[in-house]
């Protein structure tokens, strides 16, 4: 997809050339003055007449009639220099390429020197560039008689760039893009293509690509172990449960294991606390959280850090039949701990209860699990903002600061000693896994925290952030593939560590 080339002026048969725009320069300098030349001033004078945009979020074409090699020119404007930032800068690059996509270009070619700046380093911008077209070019094939299988597709990029890292920063870029489409793609299937059993097969898949050990665990096997959380969602369903666990080693012995769990309910009706009709078909992205493991994994796969990671993902349906579970069963976990179901709908958690234990015992120092949980994150926080809970602040800080570097937002929810009382409130067993409304982002983050017990555990909650009802500058609507990013930087984050 990218080849890399040094001279730019030897661009000669480019479709589209992309250049950079700053919106505060004085006097054009750089290649934009040597253009400016090149079109005897006409540049700065499109420019002063506002033919041309600087400001962040704009493109602008302008045919060169021969002039340069280039037929057209993009300027991406870029805005302020000294507030560029490495989301600002995807984001820019992300526009270009959604311009590019909707006039049929399959060639393009972007001069990387108008867009270096003091802020962010080559290697990064590369990555940026990369992980930005390799997303926002992303679509969905549908099942259409007429599919939307594009005919033309950018598949070529020349990077014009005399920086030795730029190869580095692309490579990686494109992994991380790849890992992102890997998680929207088994998103956006809908639920009947997408059951536990294909789950697994696909978790399978990348495991064997990158030769990787895997495990699925059984109906059968869960109930030798007495995983009775997990048991007790899938008992309303013909689709047998999985519960998939991959190792990656990536150090000589398997300590340090850093173990990252997410929620693979393929549907959720809500079983017998039903939920409304209108928009239950979206309920096909709650695994979204499985998604970003398996994304993240992609990616572990393609860069191969030093460091152990376990993947764990407990899969099943929620549906209703004559053996579904009911409001007020009573079920024992495999942590020994009982849980009292007041709501069938506040099921993730009841799967993530057995994975967490599952995955202690497979040796996991550090746990993060990732669910589409619950609407009370998206009332709190939104469709652009995942949540957070946390029993190790220091722990938490490591996974925001991926965040943080990745450009994906993160806001931690508290958790008083009040919020983990209210989950003791059952009559009859341990746990009661639906308090009601209030504060419920949070009961069903320490929920799933009760598992984890005293190891470092942070919870993100993505119901709000992982499938969109509006495309954005780095992809279409539906299955964002949010959270793939900070799951791989962590577990790159994690080889430095002792
Ligand atoms: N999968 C849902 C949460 C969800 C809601 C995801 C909206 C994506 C968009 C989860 O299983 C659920 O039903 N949660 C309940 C919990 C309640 C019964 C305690 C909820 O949030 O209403
Ligand atoms: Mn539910
Ligand atoms: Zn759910």
């Amino acid at each position: 997809m990218f080849t890399i080339k040094e001279n730019w002026k030897k661009a000669d048969t480019e479709e589209a050339l992309l250049v950079g725009l700053w919106a505060d320069y004085k006097k054009l300098e750089g290649i934009p003055a040597e253009l400016d030349k090149a079109f005897n001033g006409h540049i700065t004078q499109l420019l002063r007449e506002g033919d041309i945009l600087t400001h962040a979020k704009s493109v602008t074409k302008v045919h060169t009639f021969g002039i340069v090699g280039a037929k057209r020119i993009y300027f991406i404007g870029l805005g302020r220099r000294n507030e560029a930032k490495y989301e600002t800068m995807r984001e820019a690059f992300g526009r270009a390429v959604g311009q590019l996509t909707r006039e049929k270009r399959e060639k393009a070619a972007i001069v990387m020197e108008t867009f270096e700046n003091e802020r962010i380093a080559p290697e990064r911008l590369a990555h940026a560039l990369a992980e930005a077209v390799t997303a926002a070019s992303y679509a969905f094939e549908n099942y259409k008689e007429r599919t939307n299988e594009r005919d033309k597709k950018l598949t070529e990029i020349r990077v014009y760039s005399s920086d030795s890292r730029t190869g580095n920063g692309l490579s990686t870029g494109y992994a991380f893009g790849t890992g992102i489409n890997t998680a929207r793609n088994l998103i956006n299937t809908p639920g009947n293509l997408m059951t536990p059993t294909d789950l697994a097969q696909a978790a399978m898949g990348i495991a064997r690509k990158y030769r990787m050990d895997y495990e699925i665990l059984e109906r059968e096997d869960m109930e030798r172990l007495g995983m009775g959380a997990l048991l007790a969602v899938s008992q309303g369903s013909e689709e047998p449960p999985k519960l998939i666990t991959v190792k990656y080693k990536g150090r000589d012995t398997w300590n340090h294991v850093l173990a990252l769990v997410g929620k693979g309910l393929t549907f959720d009706s809500g079983g017998y606390s039903i939920k409304p009709a209108s928009n239950m078909h979206e309920m096909k992205s709650d695994m979204g959280g499985s998604a970003a493991v398996l994304g993240a994994m992609e990616i572990v796969g393609q860069l191969k850090p030093q460091t152990n990671i376990l993947f764990v993902i407990p899969s099943s349906e929620n549906l209703i039949n004559g053996k579904a579970m009911k409001p007020g069963d009573v079920f024992t976990s495999l942590s020994g701990k009982t849980i009292e179901v007041r709501n069938t709908d506040a099921e993730g958690r009841l799967i993530l209860a057995d994975a967490i234990s599952y995955a202690k015992e497979m040796g996991a120092n550090y746990l993060v699990d990732v669910a589409t949980l619950t609407g009370g994150v998206v009332v709190a926080l939104g469709d652009t903002t995942t949540g957070a809970v946390t029993n190790n602040e220091a722990f938490f800080e490591q996974v925001k600061a991926s965040a943080d570097h990745e450009g994906e937002y993160l806001w931690q929810l508290p958790s008083h000693p009040h919020f983990k009382e209210m989950l003791r409130s059952s009559d009859v067993a341990d746990l009661n896994n639906s308090t009601g409304r209030l504060g419920h982002a949070i009961t069903g983050g320490l929920f799933v925290g009760e598992f984890a017990g005293e190891t470092p555990w942070v919870h993100l909650d993505i119901a709000g952030t992982a499938y969109s009802s509006k495309p954005s500058a780095l992809g279409p609507k539906g299955a964002t593939g949010v959270m793939v990013r900070t799951l791989a930087g962590l577990a790159m984050s994690f080889q430095d560590k002792e």
